[in-house]
């Protein structure tokens, strides 16, 4: 599906203000973007304020139906709701207007003194919304093709590769920010050809030579599959976590910021996004599940070392985009085999912004 490409987009797409703004409307505003989990909106009146891309939106249960909206007041554009929780109605906090969980007007303070004003054209802007096991998927295009078709077959590998995505509990969300563009974040993402150097604790646990590391392309998602190191199969060696088990690791990134993570070993899932949050900076939301009856030493270990992985790739993206922010590299040489996800991604890109 890629055209290969020998060179990277240009360095400066990474740090350029007038390229975010493109990649908020050609990519963020019509893309499916992770914006909340099942299990926050599974019952009657609970609602998840969140953002996609930059477009405030929030997500609710009106009695069984999954309903998403643009979070911005139509009177004069206050967000309407913050947070999460549950309501039996959207009442925004700057003037009062108060809309149902369908999305309609239903009151604002003193339009009985305004003739001109007609709360039935003023109900909260709809946004396409859809659900796959835990995740609450929202696309700013209410005329987005379903989510379904967006995921592919990665619902069924998934399946395939022994995880049980209804057996899992939520366990444990992590927020922070990195000083990189979302996009360097992402290609980090894409590749473990820095692994064996700058990983050492993972490619101690994780097999990450080219011949037993797999990428595969797909046309909406790139995914990576990894077994547990012989040496730790054999009890040759022992990893910062017990890693044998029956799931295989995989690593999966969904057009255009959603990623999917399993480490090898016993099931488990993190999940979250890459959002842009300004040119030279990302925000990272990661949630993890576990199954009901997982051993807690071993979650406990689980979640350190990967905390442990995502400090070491937190180090590797803010020197990256140092690098590339100085003007000295008009752009990066790739390896198309070692980086053939990131060959694919850029192609993405590139086709989204043209
Ligand atoms: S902006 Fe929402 S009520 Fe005024
Ligand atoms: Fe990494």
């Amino acid at each position: 599906m890629a055209i290969a490409r020998v060179t990277t987009i240009p360095a400066s797409w990474y740090s350029d203000p007038e390229i975010l703004r493109l990649e908020g409307e050609r990519i963020f505003r019509r893309t499916w973007q992770y914006v909340a989990r099942a299990d926050q909106v599974a019952e009657a009146g609970q609602y998840v304020a969140a953002r996609a891309g930059d477009v405030p939106v929030v997500v609710l249960r009106d009695g069984e139906t999954l309903r998403g909206f643009v979070n911005v007041c139509r009177h004069r554009g206050h967000e309407v709701v913050s947070g999460e929780g549950v309501r039996k109605s959207l009442q925004c906090p700057y003037h009062a207007w108060t809309y149902g969980l369908d999305g309609c007007l239903r009151a604002a303070p003193r339009a009985d003194r305004e003739p001109g004003l007609d709360l039935g054209e003023l109900s909260l802007l709809p946004v396409a919304v859809g659900e796959w096991g835990p995740f609450v998927f929202v696309n700013p295009d209410p005329d987005a093709p379903p989510l379904e078709e967006h995921l592919g077959e990665l619902p069924a590998l998934l399946a395939e590769f022994g995880l049980d995505l209804g057996a899992l509990r939520f366990r444990h969300r992590v927020e922070w920010e990195v000083e990189a563009n979302w996009k360097v974040v992402a290609e980090n993402f894409l590749e473990c050809y820095h692994c064996a150097v700058a990983h050492p604790g993972f490619s101690s646990v994780v097999d990450v030579a080219p011949e037993a590391y797999r990428l595969d392309a797909h046309e909406t998602f790139l995914s990576q599959y990894g077994s547990v190191h012989g040496a730790v199969r054999s009890g040759k060696r022992s990893g910062p976590y017990d890693a044998v088990g029956e799931v295989e690791g995989q690593f999966h990134l969904v057009w255009p910021n959603f990623v999917l993570n399993v480490m090898p070993g016993r099931a488990n899932l993190s999940a979250g996004t890459i959002l842009p949050a300004g040119p030279g900076r990302a925000a990272r939301l990661l949630d993890y599940w576990f199954a009901g009856d997982a051993d807690e030493d071993w979650v406990r270990d689980l979640l350190a070392f990967d905390d442990q992985v995502g400090r070491e790739d937190e180090a590797l993206v803010e020197s990256v985009q140092r690098g590339l922010g100085s003007g000295m590299l008009e752009r990066g040489q790739l390896l198309g085999e070692s980086e053939k996800l990131i060959v694919a991604f850029e192609s993405m890109v590139d086709r989204a912004l043209r």
